[in-house]
């Protein structure tokens, strides 16, 4: 037997990480507690595939149920951990039962950012986290609909771009000078809010929501600039990391589970992978928080090793993705909003890519339908190699001469 190993949250961190330990040959108990009713599922389908129909649910599921049943995993669905009790290792449950551990691993995900205005609770006002809200949002798209969209990063367009597809009329509101201001470039932004345009949609940018307008139902939204008329609205706004249980146990807590490069928390018997952990990554050098498939599954690998008893790093590049139209946006690296912006190609073509660059360091790349630039500057950016920038803008070049052979 070996130790047993409680899970609090049923997120992608947690699929990969039970994926790993019964892979690595861990031959304890697991037992995975998750306040939703599925087993872990993909999230990026719920505002595209998912939502327009395309997938059914059965295709979300990273692993059908039998697999959990199969490798001797316990699933709680439905349930949530109320409190963790660390000097006598052991979680209690919503239903008032307990659960001993050897080893407990934080991966609480993260909880959506509400609009706290008047009239935020009006039935059709969305917001888009679970399984469950893709659906509830999905019989709400129609042509002709009239959605507002409040919020123009990740979620807001990605829903923006589905709903327009699906015929529906939509306006986006964004609080900022720019959409997905958070995430990539001016340059990258202004060419994605363009294609949005291109596409039917309304972008208000520098709109401030001071409430929705309704009775029952929502039939408008009041902004400081005018009121949008809406037959439904979809609010994504951010989310926030899931960190309370941590907090109320006494573990560090700062934007984020505090983690070292092995996903430990202070208590060796912790761990925090996914979105609620703010682990070091050797790479970057720093503790970092972020919010995507590619840092759970990182962090589930890191988070099995430590328990199997061979310990691997936090490291790699960073990457995330979004489908918006046709459209394939990719971006490796984190950027500070002020980093210097080179671009390769010309985003007239509808393909380009911008490097960013910090003193000189390449410190990320957004791809705009060029996978193989993302591909060169995400080796570029794992090899800390930073080009010349005249030579990265210059397509002549190919990116592929740039990296150590
Ligand atoms: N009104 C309008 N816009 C606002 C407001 C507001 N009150 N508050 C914030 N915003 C804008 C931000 O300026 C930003 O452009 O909402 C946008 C939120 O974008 P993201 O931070 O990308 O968050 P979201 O789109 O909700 O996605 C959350 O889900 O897709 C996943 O992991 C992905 O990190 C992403 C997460």
């Amino acid at each position: 037997m070996g130790e047993g190993v409680l899970i609090v949250g049923g997120g992608q961190a947690a699929a990969q990480l039970i994926a790993s330990l019964r892979q690595g040959g861990h031959e304890g108990p697991i037992t995975l507690v998750s306040e939703e009713g599925a087993v872990p599922y993909q999230r990026p389908p719920l505002s595209k595939q998912y939502l327009s129909g395309q997938f059914d649910r059965r295709r979300l599921l990273l692993r059908q149920p039998e697999y959990y049943q199969s490798r001797g995993v316990e699933l709680l669905l439905g349930r949530r951990v109320v409190s963790i009790d660390r000097r006598q290792k052991r979680a209690t449950l919503d239903t008032g039962g307990e659960i001993r551990y050897d080893r407990l691993v934080l991966a609480t995900g993260s909880s959506l950012r509400r609009l706290e205005v008047p009239g935020g609770d009006l039935s059709g006002i969305h917001y888009l986290r679970s399984l469950n809200d893709s659906s509830r949002l999905r019989a709400e798209l129609a042509a002709g609909r009239r959605i507002v969209v409040v919020g123009g990063g990740y979620i807001g367009l990605e829903v923006a771009a589905t709903a327009t597809r699906m015929g529906a009329a939509v306006t986006v509101l964004e609080a900022l000078p720019r959409v997905m201001s958070r995430v990539v470039s001016a340059e990258v932004a202004n060419w994605v809010a363009d294609l949005h345009r291109q596409s039917g949609v309304r972008i208000h940018t520098g709109a401030q929501v001071r409430g929705f307008a309704g009775e029952n139902r929502v039939e408008g939204v009041e902004t400081t600039g005018g009121s949008f008329p809406a037959d439904a609205v979809v609010v994504g706004i951010g989310v926030l990391p899931s960190s309370s249980l941590a907090r109320e146990c006494g573990l560090r807590e700062d934007n984020g589970v505090c983690a070292d490069e092995y996903c430990r928390t202070e208590d060796e018997s912790v761990l925090a992978a996914g979105d609620c952990a703010r682990a070091v990554n050797t790479l970057l050098g720093t503790a970092i928080r972020l919010e995507s498939v590619q840092n759970a599954v990182d962090h589930g690998q890191v988070a099995a090793s430590v328990i199997l008893g061979n310990p691997k790093a936090y490291s790699g590049a960073p990457w995330f993705w979004s489908d918006q139209y046709q459209a394939k946006l990719q971006i490796a690296g984190v950027a500070a909003p002020d980093d210097e912006t080179v671009l390769r190609g010309n985003p007239g073509d509808g393909a380009f890519a911008a490097f960013r660059l910090r003193n000189g360091r390449l410190s990320a790349v957004e791809a705009i339908s060029s996978p193989r630039e993302f591909m060169a500057g995400k080796k570029l950016i794992a090899a800390q190699v930073s080009p010349d920038p005249n030579l990265l803008a210059d397509a002549s070049v190919p990116l592929k001469e740039l990296l150590p052979s």
